[in-house]
């Protein structure tokens, strides 16, 4: 039976195992030694919207485990002149291994996953970020030794990768705080699931606009961009709105003395994080953005056989 991978939810089962076995394999590669369970697969990856890590990390592990990819963006393929998502699946599904969608809307992986008898991954939609939760909760893993019993301090817009990071924060078992402005907390379904993961493991979940209460003693500070993909048209009002959200020197003062900060990129520096910040000894966004290769291979790795 194939696998999907469109919300972190399709991992509530093994959702650490994903996270321990990317680690061992980033120390494999790390020693030299050859991957080639890849040999002969090909992924197509749909990318409705810009992309540097995703791209890249997904194209690059295919390569490294002896296998191929190809880029396909709708506006050189007939899904972008009218053919449907569901005769895309079919399609694909007969010459391909699996799919890596990157889309707009969510309706539409769960469509495209819904018409392919090969897995789909979602690589970003309006309403998650899979992916990137296993390589944040793998840099996390390698920096604080554990994941159990950590305080998560998400601070800004309650968007996809905030929702995600929820969810993995559930299971877990490790607290999560997050605060955002009025108005910008996560939708309420995505908040019940996570509560629900949390109750199981007896820890904590926070909404909160008081990012004071969200940062105190956090061993983890985590934030992105105010302003999402398709949401342009916001931009002016949301900066105004989220200005005192900003990740700063004297806002991770409140965290403990050992925190790190954790970005998914792309930064917005001078926005919703500072310089400072960004490149202060604490952050280890760029560990986090190379996570995203081994996290793709473990990936990659348990959804095609
Ligand atoms: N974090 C992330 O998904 O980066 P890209 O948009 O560059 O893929």
């Amino acid at each position: 039976m194939k696998r999907d991978i469109i919300s972190v939810l399709d991992m509530k089962n093994d959702f650490e195992k994903f996270v321990d076995d990317g680690i061992k394999l980033k120390k494999n590669f790390k020693t030299g030694k050859k991957d080639s369970s890849m040999d002969r697969k090909t992924l197509a990856m749909i990318f409705e919207k810009a992309s540097t890590r995703t791209r890249v990390s997904f194209e690059t592990a295919m390569t490294q485990l002896g296998g191929h990819a190809i880029y396909l963006s709708p506006r050189d393929m007939q899904m972008g002149r009218g053919e449907t998502i569901a005769d895309t699946g079919e399609v694909l599904s007969g010459m391909v291994d699996a799919i890596l969608y990157r889309a707009f809307k969510h309706d539409n992986v769960v469509e495209l996953a819904q018409n392919s008898s090969i897995s789909v991954i979602n690589g970003l939609d309006n309403l998650e970020h899979p992916t990137q939760i296993v390589a944040d909760y793998m840099t996390i893993k390698e920096k604080k030794g554990k994941l159990k019993g950590l305080k998560i301090a998400y601070v800004g817009d309650g968007n996809n990768t905030a929702n995600s990071l929820m969810l993995g924060a559930g299971l877990v078992g490790a607290d999560f705080w997050i605060a955002t402005p009025e108005g910008y907390e996560p939708p309420d379904h995505f908040v019940k699931a996570a509560r629900s993961l949390a109750r199981k493991h007896r820890s904590e979940l926070e909404v909160t606009n008081n990012y004071k209460e969200a940062v105190a003693g956090a061993d983890v500070i985590y934030t992105d961009v105010w302003v999402s993909m398709g949401e342009e048209q916001e931009r002016e009002k949301k900066e105004k709105e989220f200005k005192s959200f900003q990740i700063n020197e004297k806002m991770v003062s409140l965290a403990k003395r050992d925190y790190i900060f954790m970005h998914c990129l792309p930064a917005h520096r001078g926005l919703e994080v500072t310089n400072e910040v960004a490149d202060s000894k604490n952050s280890v966004i760029f560990q986090e953005a190379e996570n995203r290769l081994h996290a793709e291979k473990i990936i990659l790795k348990k959804v095609i056989k």
